[in-house]
């Protein structure tokens, strides 16, 4: 028997952006109907834990440690902590169908879902396929998005110990899976076709600190033109390398395990037609608002204004799932302030490194300092400093920067150049 059920507020999508609508709802208003609609199998999760102490830490991260909120600095909202709301999450529960105009659900299962005041579209992203390269289908092919696909990829690691183990693609998830991957003990190596690691943000300068880091730590990195341009198998459809090719020059790279972090794509296909999309993603104004009314988009999914330059962007990173979650439920509250005004911020942990960016990687940088003594960035663009990068930093280094990229002071490249430590930089 189908069923239909009706709340004031719905979220489609269970992930990182869901748990803060409920965390921010519940606070604000805890007697407007809230129900949570995603096809994981677990309560809304803190995502970037999955590529960190999830596949090295002894024991290893796992869930309920890391449910939402407790990396915003919230309660951890356990099962229990939606029964107290009154949040209804439908767990294992993929939706198929979205009718944007009366704000229903309909699920897999043929149930509808209606929202009378507000739906919210946090469908996050996908870790894109290289559904052209032979051999993708392969047992021992990995990627990483969700909870389940994280301890797949955790077994296959601790069954790879002192044996190869492939990365493809060297921005966030290369970066950390391989460190992860070299921490259980694993022989790694990066293939990445670019000039060097992180290219979305680091520069060929700060690239360089940690490349030089991951080969001590024995990772071996392969990139600048190469490719995966095939995945082996043996009799058994089981991994057992992958082809590289470098200006039309083919080598056999042996793997045990490959994973594939090369990008991910936001999950708007439920919406073609229904909302104006713009860079990838749900167009939605200062209010989080997509074109058809009533229907919000947050998280990874939407492409929003972004107040500090005016132009359209879209943000794949956890801090911007929380706050657009937050400022969603004020929208739909009638309890915002103004538009959405966020300020960039990425941040990533490696080994026992850890780095912060805030502000905008424009214009040219000036880079100072090391990895052991504190490694410091920042990018000027029209005199003003735009954005800061910095390896490790204390807090007060912390405030120095959204300082700095909220603010963005007119500074003198030729004083940022003088100074001799990050420290001095971020004061000049
Ligand atoms: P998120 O992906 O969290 O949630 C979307 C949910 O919607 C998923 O649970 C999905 O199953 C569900 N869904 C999609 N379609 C559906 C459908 N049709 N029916 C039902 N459910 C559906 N960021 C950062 O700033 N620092 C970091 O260190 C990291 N680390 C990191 C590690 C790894 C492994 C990943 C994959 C990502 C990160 N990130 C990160 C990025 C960060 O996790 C990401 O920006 C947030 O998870 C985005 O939150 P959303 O809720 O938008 O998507
Ligand atoms: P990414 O965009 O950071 O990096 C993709 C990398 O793959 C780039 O180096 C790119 O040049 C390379 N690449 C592209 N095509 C390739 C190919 N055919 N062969 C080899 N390399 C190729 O994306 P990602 O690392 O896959 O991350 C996926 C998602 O997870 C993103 O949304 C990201 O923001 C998120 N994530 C974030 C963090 C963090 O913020 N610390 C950590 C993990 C994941």
């Amino acid at each position: 028997m189908m069923a239909t059920s009706t709340y004031k507020v719905v979220v489609l999508g269970g992930g990182n952006a869901a748990g803060y609508v409920a965390k921010s709802l519940v606070e604000a208003s805890p007697d407007t109907s809230l129900c949570i609609v995603g096809r994981e199998e677990v309560l809304p999760y803190e995502r970037p834990a999955l590529s960190k102490a999830f596949l090295f830490a002894d024991p290893p991260a796992r869930l309920p440690g890391f449910h939402t909120s407790v990396g915003g600095g919230g309660v951890r909202q356990d099962a229990a902590w939606y029964a107290d709301a009154g949040v209804d999450v439908k767990l294992s529960t993929e939706v198929t169908g979205v009718d944007v105009t009366t704000k229903t659900l309909t699920t897999a299962a043929g149930d509808t879902v209606v929202a009378e005041d507000a739906l919210i579209i946090a469908t996050g992203a996908a870790p894109i396929a290289l559904t052209k390269t032979p051999g993708w289908g392969l047992d021992g092919v990995y990627t990483l998005r969700e909870n389940a696909e994280g301890l797949r990829l955790y077994d296959a690691l601790q069954a790879a110990k002192g044996e190869p183990v492939v990365v493809v693609g060297g921005g966030y998830i290369g970066m950390e899976v391989a460190a992860a991957a070299a921490t259980v003990g694993c022989q790694v190596k990066m293939i990445y076709p670019d000039k060097h690691m992180m290219p979305r943000l680091f520069t060929p300068e700060i690239a360089s600190h940690y490349e030089k880091y991951y080969t001590d730590k024995g990772i071996e990195l392969l990139y600048d033109g190469r490719l995966c341009e095939e995945i082996l198998g043996d009799d058994e459809g089981k991994v057992r390398g992958v082809v590289m090719c470098k200006d039309g020059e083919k080598t056999e790279v042996a793997a045990k395990v490959v994973v594939v972090g090369v990008g991910a794509r936001a999950n708007t296909q439920l919406f073609d037609g229904a909302v104006e999309m713009e860079a990838g993603g749900i167009k939605v104004n200062g209010s989080l608002e997509s074109s058809a009314a009533g229907v919000y988009a947050i998280g990874d999914v939407a492409t929003f204004p972004l107040a500090m330059t005016g132009g359209m962007t879209r943000m794949e990173h956890v801090q911007n799932a929380r706050e657009t979650a937050a400022h969603a439920v004020a929208s739909i509250l009638g309890k915002s302030s103004g538009d959405y005004d966020y300020l960039p911020y990425f941040y990533s942990r490696v080994f026992d490194l850890g780095w912060k960016f805030y502000g905008r990687n424009e214009g040219t940088s000036v880079t100072v300092g090391n990895l052991k003594d504190g490694l410091a960035s920042v990018w000027v663009d029209d005199g003003k400093a735009v954005g800061v990068f910095m390896e490790g930093g204390s807090d007060a280094d912390t405030a120095a920067m959204v300082a700095l990229a909220r603010n963005c002071p007119a500074v003198d490249v030729g004083a940022l150049k003088a100074a001799t430590s990050a420290a001095e930089l971020l004061a000049a």
